[in-house]
């Protein structure tokens, strides 16, 4: 499974980076808000020097021509841009069109399998399908990804699975048991991965002990 990490903010990317586990990263309007004061085409670009692989920057415009548009300017940043269109009528006519131009598209703000089986039809590279937010709800999101995977799997779609909208690392695993591509998740949460008490508490019996050896290893 590809790890993504959800952000805009260069420093977690630069950082979730240099520890060798990301594949690619997504961001959204909300995301690069916190961001006052940047550019976003100078932020996207940024990220794709940074992350060699798929970035994903949404467009802002909800018409087909200016969801065409902006999809346009997006995709010219970097060869690695992946555009973010939401799941509307308008979005899915304009991820059909630009899959004819080789622009790839990942739609998102899916909350539905019936969504994910016309956004596959449209030629999405992802689908993105927000396990969190659902949760939230009271609904489960899990098993829309689930619903998902096998509606793809029965009719061969290509479509990449994305598990959006991360809140906690047991969401991580549940991405993997169930074979999700992708799950994107906030940087608090790839920390998060890395943890566990016993791994913390272990290391520091095996640094004490060896303490008393007073020996080096050279
Ligand atoms: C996905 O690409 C979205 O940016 C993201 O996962 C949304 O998550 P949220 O529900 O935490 O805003």
């Amino acid at each position: 499974m590809e790890i993504f990490i959800d952000t805009a903010n260069i420093d977690e990317i630069r950082k979730a980076n240099d520890w060798g586990v990301i594949d690619g990263v997504t961001t959204n309007p909300s995301l690069v808000a916190k961001e006052k004061g940047k550019d976003f085409k100078t932020i996207v670009k940024e990220i794709c020097e940074i992350v060699h692989g798929d970035v994903s920057a949404e467009v802002v415009a909800t018409d087909y021509e200016g969801m065409l548009h902006e999809a346009r300017v997006l995709a010219k940043v970097h060869k690695n841009v992946v555009v973010k269109i939401p799941l509307t009528p308008d979005g899915l006519k304009a991820v059909k069109a630009l899959a004819k131009e080789g622009v790839r598209a990942n739609v998102t703000l899916c909350f539905s399998a019936n969504q994910a089986l016309l956004a596959a039809k449209a030629g999405a590279y992802i689908i993105s399908p927000f396990v969190g937010r659902l949760d939230d709800i009271g609904q489960d999101g899990v098993q829309l990804v689930e619903e998902i995977l096998q509606i793809y799997d029965n009719y061969e779609f290509k479509t990449k699975v994305l598990f959006a909208s991360v809140r906690h690392p047991d969401h991580v695993k549940q991405a993997a048991l169930i074979g999700a591509d992708i799950a994107t998740c906030p940087f608090k949460v790839i920390e998060q991965l890395y943890r566990h008490p016993m791994s913390d508490s272990g290391l520091k019996q095996f640094l004490d002990d060896w303490a008393k050896l007073g020996q080096q290893i050279k």
